[in-house]
């Protein structure tokens, strides 16, 4: 059984400060005893911070990005021994905005799911199409290319700790979302591609989230969906209100 997991990535949002006022808010909100893991992934710079609140409320912290390398000359870079430090316990990888806007490849995506998962950290896979791809139909091409080169190299014990994000990049910050049954099809070519590449338990086993325009509204009908296990929130988790009736939706419907 797969559990739920809800992740709100801020991308270059909020300082410590507003990390301080957006957890204590969304401590009040959330369900306490709710079923689905819940997951913030806030900029390194708040990190620190966020790792010492959540510490103690039974949700999860992760960075945005990492390097590979251990340390050493990589002026800009964050290692995993840093985001450990900071009670990191995941790490997305290969998010469009890094692979379109920083022109991350994927031998760089790959060194990066390898490092993750050797420190322990797990790393959240982001893969998706374009919309000419989408328009081209290109989708199922492209998203097989990313996974087949970001776990190149990762036996079925490593793999089992990688978390899938599908993203079309059409949805993501324009309102418009893959449908529930669009997002389930491209999921389930997914775990298909993964009973192949690894094999049917693995692929049963991991889990796989939609990341796109999700809010309160379209929540339920995506993790209705047998083979989407969470979301990855961008927008609508800047919000405390609206990140907590994301995650109080996923618990509901995970019981
Ligand atoms: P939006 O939810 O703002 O579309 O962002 C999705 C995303 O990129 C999450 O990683």
């Amino acid at each position: 059984m797969r559990n739920r997991l809800v992740a709100g990535n801020w991308k270059m949002n909020k300082t410590p400060a507003q990390t301080d006022v957006f957890i204590n808010r969304f401590l009040e909100l959330v369900d306490s005893n709710h079923a689905a893991e819940i997951l913030l992934l806030p900029p390194f710079t708040s990190l620190d911070w966020a790792g010492k609140l959540l510490a103690a409320v039974g949700i999860s912290l992760g960075a945005q990005d990492l390097y590979f390398e251990p340390g050493g000359p990589f002026t800009g870079e964050i290692s995993t021994e840093m985001l450990l430090a900071c009670h990191c316990s995941y790490v997305l990888v290969g998010h469009s905005e890094r692979r379109t806007i920083l022109n991350e490849n994927e031998t760089l995506v790959n060194r990066k799911v390898l490092a993750a998962t050797a420190s322990g950290i797990r790393p959240i896979l982001c893969v998706g199409e374009t919309l000419t791809e989408h328009q081209q139909r290109k989708a199922r091409e492209r998203i097989c290319f990313q996974l087949e080169h970001g776990l190149a190299g990762m036996d079925q014990q490593d793999a089992a700790s990688v978390v899938i994000a599908y993203e079309p990049l059409w949805a993501i910050g324009t309102g418009e979302t893959a449908s529930a049954q669009a997002a389930q099809e491209t999921i389930n070519m997914i775990r298909k591609w993964l009973a192949v590449a690894y094999d049917d338990s693995l692929s049963r086993r991991i889990r796989i989230l939609y990341g796109g325009s999700v809010n309160p509204e379209n929540t339920a009908a995506l993790l209705d969906q047998p083979d989407i296990d969470g979301v990855l929130v961008g927008g609508a988790s800047l919000s405390p209100e609206t990140f907590a009736q994301i995650a109080n939706c996923a618990g509901q419907s995970a019981t």
